[in-house]
């Protein structure tokens, strides 16, 4: 299986304060990685670097063999698209422009108006039935839809999901995960997540990481990491000693 992502050695800091500390991880082509993690633990701050948001202060980070661009622009012309913490949808245009913003890194841009406008409203009906509408005036779940589907738009090879259950409904969070493994398994879309929801991320995990305080502390298939002991007690609520 071939590694589409190669993190080795990445440390980050926000002046001062050491948000990553030495942390090594990969991801295979094909496959869903989840990182699960506490508040602060570092998640965003991974997902930005990744994304070409946050400068890399040491360390490497290669994709499929390369090291990153330097500009998000040419990280997401590479192939990695950046579903951010909260959305971030603009809730003044209409759904139809927030997903042409998803485009801005295309040189084709009339071909991804032309079929990939269609996948994605294909795969999130809701946002055709809304093309019009103000983002403002989507509901949480459908919001988290045309974030999702703004990314798409790029043609991602990699799409990186900052919290996607964040806010939601339990049986809004059960859509959103649905979406997120069919575009895995039909697709063929290789996805990062990092998520505080650990049973859903590590649910849906080929292989997973929990990071705490900056630092990688285990590594494991999703059902590794479900069954152990430690993940079970302090990220998963299961009580001990019973
Ligand atoms: N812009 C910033 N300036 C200064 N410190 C920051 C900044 N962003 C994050 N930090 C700090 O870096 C550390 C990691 O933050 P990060 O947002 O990556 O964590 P997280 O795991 O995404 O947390 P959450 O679960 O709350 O989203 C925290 O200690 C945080 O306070
Ligand atoms: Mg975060």
């Amino acid at each position: 299986m071939s590694k589409m992502l190669e993190i080795s050695g990445l440390s980050s800091y926000y002046g001062g304060i050491c948000a990553l500390n030495d942390v090594s991880l990969y991801i295979n082509e094909g496959e869903i990685t989840s990182i699960i993690g506490s508040n602060g633990a570092g998640k965003s701050t991974l997902m930005r670097t990744v994304a070409g948001d946050k400068k890399i202060d040491s360390g490497t980070v290669l994709f499929n063999g390369s090291p990153l661009p330097e500009s998000v622009d040419r990280v997401v012309s590479g192939g990695i698209s950046l579903v951010p913490e909260g959305r971030r949808i603009f809730s003044s245009l209409t759904v139809r422009e927030n997903l042409i913003l998803g485009t801005c890194s295309r040189r084709d841009y009339k071909q991804a108006m032309a079929d990939t406008l269609d996948e994605v409203l294909e795969l999130f009906p809701k946002l055709r039935e809304r093309y019009h509408q103000p983002g403002g005036t989507l509901s949480g779940g459908e919001q988290q839809m045309l974030a999702i589907g703004r990314a798409l738009m790029a043609r991602p090879k990699l799409l990186c999901l900052d919290e996607p259950s964040l806010g939601l409904a339990p049986i809004i969070i059960d859509e959103v995960f649905d979406k997120i493994i069919q575009l895995n398994e039909e697709r063929g879309l290789t996805v990062l997540l990092v998520e505080q929801n650990a049973f859903l991320a590590l649910d849906v995990a080929h292989r997973a990481y929990v990071l705490n305080t900056g630092r990688i502390t285990l590594e494991g298939t999703g059902t590794e990491l479900a069954e152990n002991p430690n993940v079970q007690a302090e990220y998963l609520g299961v009580k001990t000693g019973e």
